[in-house]
């Protein structure tokens, strides 16, 4: 595995414009409250930004439903404020990735416009239409990701098409190498503004499976086994690479739900040409039980242990790992996977530790970097998401599932809990707008907020520009094969780093209360009782031998064993 490449080094903030910051009092985040904010990115600093949708669009998914994938969204500005906006970050030595949303396009986009026209219109073939069944029903028995059908019917032309998320995001059909050539000219069209790569939507949904099969004999059933990882992908992929990416030096990172270590293996090993990293879904369902996300238990040490370590183990030499714990689509994960109460800073800090401490590169969440936490809003009308509100109606209206019940998984899972504004001050909504907010800020921003967190030496703030200034200097962080150590454990997630003669030894404590840590024999010779410690998230770490250690609630150390 070659070395050195700038998506593997650097560090990824993700902004997600709608709720970064406001800049002319509309209620609605925009790239100019964007550019006013480049230099706390410097002042963290990030290596590389990836920007969340900000094409033209109708906004039923929030700018992931495009209807113009040239054109910038009215809400967010103009072209010529995106063109200051990569220039800002350039000249601030910070890379832009775009997100590239292609599994689907908004059923506005003049394509489909024109696809649902009749059917022998020249962009029909741009999406995916199947005739119903003789007793009138959908074509397959797919259920869409945000619940419901997977097909919507269209009346003009009686026929119905597929939409694996809203009926307002048809999906486009990428066994049209026309389509699939229209995809590549726009990509170029933004690498040609000087854009550094993408992040790419769903990526793994573009290949059906032939025929659209139904999933089972049920009326509505997942259909995952039919279009995740389908079988041309990995053609689409190189064919992409090849004819875009590759010209350009470009990044590359694919969304994929449902994606194996193997299969990951395979996309991105660079032998293969086809993207540099994957997202992948195992450590976001661990804390979900049968059915879905929505029917959320307890998450596990021993699971998240199982999944971090499948996916060090298998991309080791092969491949690369992408680092999250939360983005826009995920719950706040302070509040999911620590403690947003009384350990909220120490455990903030831990979970920072942890993805900066594993092979793979680093994604921040905007907001992550002070802890921001999940919220509860007191009310189904203050929710905004798509996923969420069908989701609601679903459960309470159809299915009996009691409010209460509903809003428990709402405010455990749903993903406005990452979609609250930045916090900036302890000012009114906390200084993201100067009117009213497209979604109410979370009402503890007289406590986290960028102001606080930059006063205060100590903050979580303070811990990342520690944590990615280390990783600059130290190439075991982002090189270093990883190993679990005391796999057992019930409090701790202890692995090492190696990297030619070098080992670091990192010890997370993931509970709330003090834990013991003995370090295995296998280990001692390498320690030879000396250690040197790299960061801590505890002000006061007693000199102590690692062949024993007590960690206090939501301790993290990281070692040099010398
Ligand atoms: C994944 C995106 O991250 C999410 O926000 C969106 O709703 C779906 N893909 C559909 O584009």
């Amino acid at each position: 595995m070659a070395q050195g490449a700038f998506w593997q080094e650097g560090v990824v903030y993700q902004i997600y414009p709608r709720s970064f910051m406001d800049s002319n009092g509309d209620g609605v985040g925009d790239l100019q409250g964007i550019i006013s904010k480049l230099d706390y990115l410097k002042e963290l600093g990030v290596d590389i930004v990836w920007l969340s949708p900000v094409y033209k669009s109708p906004n039923d998914d929030n700018g992931y439903d495009i209807s113009d994938y040239e054109a910038i969204m009215d809400e967010f500005g103009t072209m010529e404020d995106w063109e200051k906006l990569l220039h800002g970050l350039h000249d601030r030595g910070i890379k832009l990735i775009m997100d590239l949303v292609v599994n689907h396009s908004s059923d506005e986009h003049a394509w489909f416009q024109k696809a649902r026209k009749s059917k022998h219109n020249p962009y029909r073939d741009y999406y995916i239409w199947r005739p119903g069944k003789p007793d009138g029903s959908e074509p397959n028995n797919w259920l869409s990701f945000f619940g419901g059908s997977a097909w919507q019917y269209d009346e003009a032309t009686d026929e119905f098409y597929l939409h694996l998320f809203t009926k307002k995001q048809p999906d486009l059909n990428w066994e049209n190498p026309k389509l699939r050539q229209e995809v590549y000219e726009m990509m170029k069209f933004w690498l040609d503004k000087g854009i550094d790569g993408f992040r790419m939507d769903v990526i793994n949904c573009i290949s059906k499976v032939d025929d659209l099969p139904s999933a089972g004999e049920e009326r509505y059933a997942w259909g995952g086994d039919f279009f995740l990882c389908g079988p041309r992908l990995s053609q689409y992929l190189r064919e992409m690479n090849e004819q875009v990416l590759s010209k350009y030096n470009a990044m590359s990172v694919g969304e994929m739900p449902g994606v194996t270590p193997e299969q990951a293996a395979v996309f991105t090993n660079p032998d293969n040409r086809q993207v540099n990293m994957v997202f992948q879904f195992e450590t976001m369902d661990i804390d979900s039980g049968e059915g879905g996300k929505w029917n959320f238990k307890p998450w596990r040490l021993s699971d998240l242990k199982a999944v971090t370590s499948k996916w060090q183990y298998a991309l080791d030499g092969k491949g690369w790992n992408s680092l999250y714990l939360n983005n826009h689509d995920q719950p706040r994960m302070v509040s999911r996977f620590g403690n947003d109460t009384v350990y909220r800073k120490e455990s903030a800090k831990l979970l920072a530790t942890f993805l900066h401490t594993l092979q793979g590169t680093p994604y921040i969440y905007q907001g992550e970097e002070i802890g921001m936490t999940n919220v509860q809003f007191g009310s189904i009308d203050d929710y905004k998401d798509v996923e969420t509100l069908n989701f609601y109606r679903e459960a309470v209206h159809e299915r009996g599932v009691s409010p209460e019940r509903a809003m428990a998984s709402i405010y455990a899972k749903g993903r406005d809990n990452a979609r609250t504004p930045i916090q900036w001050d302890d000012s009114e909504n906390g200084g993201f707008t100067a009117g009213e907010p497209w979604i109410a800020v979370n009402p503890n921003y007289r406590e986290i907020n960028v102001e606080e967190s930059l006063r205060d030496p100590d903050s979580i703030f303070h811990y990342y520009k520690t944590l990615i200034a280390l990783r600059k200097r130290h190439p075991i962080m982002i090189y270093g094969s990883y190993d679990i150590v005391a796999e057992e454990h019930e409090q701790i997630y202890a692995y090492t780093r190696s990297l030619g003669e070098q080992k670091w030894l990192v010890v997370l404590n993931f509970s709330g209360k003090e834990a013991q840590f003995v370090l295995p024999e296998a280990l001692k010779s390498f320690s030879g009782g000396g250690n040197e410690l790299i960061i801590a998230n505890y002000g006061d770490v007693p000199a102590a031998s690692v062949e024993e250690l007590r960690l206090r609630p939501y301790e993290a150390r990281v070692y040099k064993l010398v």
